[in-house]
């Protein structure tokens, strides 16, 4: 109802009806006054009062069918989503009866074959990368086996020698030093930068050669009466020695070093082969780098200088430096790697 009020005051038919209804008052007024019958003034009130209730309730109506042409839009509108729905389910289900699998099942079953030939792919590649590595791994095993049986039969160490691996040279290494020990002067000097059992079989290697000493610097303590004790073990303590020599700071090139105590080896001359295996790396960056710089003068010409660990930064660093620019006129050439270790030899 209020609906249909207000649909009415928003129309012209309201007026209309006012109108119609004031003018039947004023016919039924004017018949009264003129003494006409107040039968026919109260039809004419009626008739405007019937008119009133035309005009309200056809407003009534008209709104009812608005609601109704909405709701059926609606309707019209709610059906055809349904079908929508309907048409979408029914593709589907026409696809899952498909035998083929339709358009869809083509393209996953594409991506799951381009999957399966990958993964085969990559599988291939690992194990063929698995045997490379395994086949590289047992040549340089193999390398060092052999070295070190070379090594045995070479200079028969009839007591217990400080074990390879960790902090030691490789047995590749060791032998290639031990034979050339068989081809220095025979008043050779060996100098070691620290010692272990490199020291032991360069011992070994002089007493079978019947010439040479070594000389080991040896920054610690424990490690210094540890390769003493090996040393006084196989009778060689008159072939090598080993010097304790503290770290001291020392500027070599611009460069600040802690290096081996001085007054533990300026008195070193005519050195025919220097192998460089320390001090360690905990003791700074480029260790090593001060050995030839300070020990240059030292060097005989044609003199063997080899420095271990080649394969680190450092060293890679210290071997540039070291063949870039003689030292009081003493150059180094390159010669060959053994191992993890690097050849050069001196030359004035
Ligand atoms: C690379 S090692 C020298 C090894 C020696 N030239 C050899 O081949 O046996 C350098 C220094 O490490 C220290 N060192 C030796 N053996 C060690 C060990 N087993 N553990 C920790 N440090 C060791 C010693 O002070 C030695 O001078």
């Amino acid at each position: 109802m209020q609906r249909a009020v207000r649909a009415l005051l928003g129309s012209r038919w309201p007026l209309l009806g006012m109108a119609g209804a004031l003018a039947a008052v004023v016919v039924a007024i004017i018949v009264v006054a003129t003494g006409g019958s107040l039968a026919v003034a109260a039809l004419t009130l009626l008739a405007g009062l019937t008119l009133v209730g035309l005009v309200v309730v056809g407003a009534s109506a008209r709104e009812a069918e608005q609601r109704t042409r909405k709701t059926e839009k609606q309707l019209k509108a709610l059906t055809s989503a349904v079908e929508t729905v309907a048409t979408s389910v029914q593709a589907v289900a026409e696809r899952q009866a498909d035998p083929t699998g339709g358009p869809l099942a083509a393209i996953i079953g594409a991506q799951r074959l381009d999957a399966a030939v990958r993964h085969d792919e990559l599988v291939a590649l690992h194990e063929e990368l698995r045997a490379d590595l395994h086949a590289t791994l047992t040549e340089r095993q193999l390398a060092e086996l052999s070295a070190l049986a070379n090594l045995y039969a070479m200079l028969g160490a009839d007591d217990e020698v400080p074990a390879f691996g960790g902090f030691a040279a490789s047995p590749r290494t060791v032998l290639r030093l031990a034979s050339l020990v068989r081809r220095l002067p025979s008043d050779a000097l060996i100098v070691e930068c620290g010692s272990g059992s490199s020291t032991v079989w360069l011992a070994l290697a002089c007493r079978r050669a019947g010439k040479g000493r070594v000389v080991a610097l040896e920054h610690h303590e424990r490690y210094a009466a540890l390769t003493r004790e090996a040393l006084a073990r196989h009778g060689l303590a008159d072939v090598a020695e080993v010097r304790e020599a503290p770290l001291e700071p020392v500027t070599v090139g611009g460069e600040k070093h802690d290096w081996y105590a001085a007054p533990q080896w300026t008195d070193l001359r005519g050195i025919d082969l220097l192998f460089v295996d320390g001090p360690p790396g905990s003791a700074g960056p480029r260790s090593r780098y001060p050995a030839f710089p300070l020990l240059a003068t030292a060097l005989d010409d044609g003199a063997v200088v080899a420095l271990d660990d080649a394969q680190r930064q450092d060293e890679a660093d210290i071997a540039a430096d070291w063949l870039a620019e003689p030292v009081d006129s003493v150059r180094l050439a390159d010669v060959d790697t053994v191992g993890r270790t690097r050849f050069f030899t001196a030359s004035r």
